[in-house]
């Protein structure tokens, strides 16, 4: 039998790229193609699958452009606020995702940038590559003690779970926002809050876990960062979507939050210059997903999702 025509938008890790032939007749992998790029090779070799990453941006035009050969829309995230999903379905597309395999590297990302914005790395490693040289007294270049205090979590879905599972381990008290409240078994003891602005005063760290839709765009603006108690650390592994990044320069260079560590922005990869100028803000490229063990786990889930489209089968993940 043909092996199904795919056509994959993103650059895939190394092992993922090289297993392509043995299942499919695939166009790209080997480097990142604009949509337009993507589109053009569907109808082209009239594809029956397209596999997409969180920068190809699947609008209902670009949906609509897609050949009638294509069966499914495969992407190799776990958030696909970049796909007009209802469009897609309009079309009698399955929309497939990534869950699951990269919750544990997201949590640890997110642990990552808490620990760095809490004990200022950004500026400690800073000055290490220009030569240290220089002696502290006891009460300079501290940091804030994250053992013990509050956690408080927007989003409490697997990765916001496996958030919380961790900073257990620092003896950190866990709030969590969410649309509905967790049973016990997952809730684990954490304070549940029906409302963001209700737990917002309560926590030394507020951490996001949850997708970027119309509902939660820049929920974290001026009004709620005000909320937040004076020293507060915010951490985003989420997207930047979430948050109003002018009034978090802003909180950010009055002192009202401590530090912030950000893996996502608003605009990439051309991020707002202004955070790098701030000491206080622990910055990484959207990396919360990429190690070797997650990228190829993400990327065969993708694939093993387009395999099981195209041979008729249910799809794993369909959304
Ligand atoms: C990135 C992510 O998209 O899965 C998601 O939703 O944001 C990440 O894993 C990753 O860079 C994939 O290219």
């Amino acid at each position: 039998m043909a092996k199904p025509r795919l056509i994959v938008a993103p650059g895939l890790p190394k092992a993922v790229f090289e297993s392509l032939p043995d299942r499919f007749d695939a166009t790209g992998g080997d480097r990142n193609m604009t949509v337009e790029e993507a589109l053009a090779a569907a109808s082209d070799r009239a594809a029956e699958a397209l596999l997409v990453s969180h920068r190809h941006k699947m609008t209902a035009d670009s949906i609509a452009k897609l050949p009638d050969s294509v069966k499914i829309l495969a992407t190799v995230t776990v958030g696909y606020d970049h796909i007009d999903v209802a469009a897609a379905k309009a079309r009698g597309l399955i929309v497939t995702n990534t869950p699951d395999v990269l919750t544990d590297c997201t949590a640890d990302m997110a642990m990552l940038l808490m620990l760095a914005a809490s004990r200022r790395a950004a500026e400690a490693e800073l000055l290490m590559r220009k030569g240290w040289r220089q002696n502290f007294g006891m009460g300079e270049f501290l940091g804030l003690r994250v053992t013990g205090k509050r956690l408080g979590i927007f989003g409490m879905g697997r990765i916001g779970q496996a958030m919380a599972k961790r900073a257990r381990g620092f003896d950190m008290r866990i709030l969590y926002s969410n649309r509905s409240r967790l049973p016990p078994e997952l809730e684990q003891g954490a304070r549940y809050f029906a409302e963001l602005k209700d737990m917002l005063p309560l926590c030394d760290v507020l951490a996001i876990h949850a997708p970027s839709t119309a509902a939660t765009d820049k929920v974290i603006n001026a009004e709620t960062l005000a909320l937040l108690p004076k020293g507060a650390i915010l951490v985003n592994t989420a997207r930047g979507q979430l948050v109003d990044e002018e009034a978090l320069l802003a909180a950010l260079k009055s002192g009202h939050l401590f530090a912030a560590g950000l893996d996502v922005f608003r605009s990439e990869p051309d991020f707002d210059l202004r955070f790098a100028e701030l000491p206080n803000v622990f910055l990484t490229p959207h990396i919360g997903s990429a190690t070797v063990e997650t990228r190829n786990a993400m990327g065969f889930r993708a694939l093993d999702n387009v395999a099981a489209v195209c041979s008729g089968a249910p799809a794993i993940d369909s959304l």
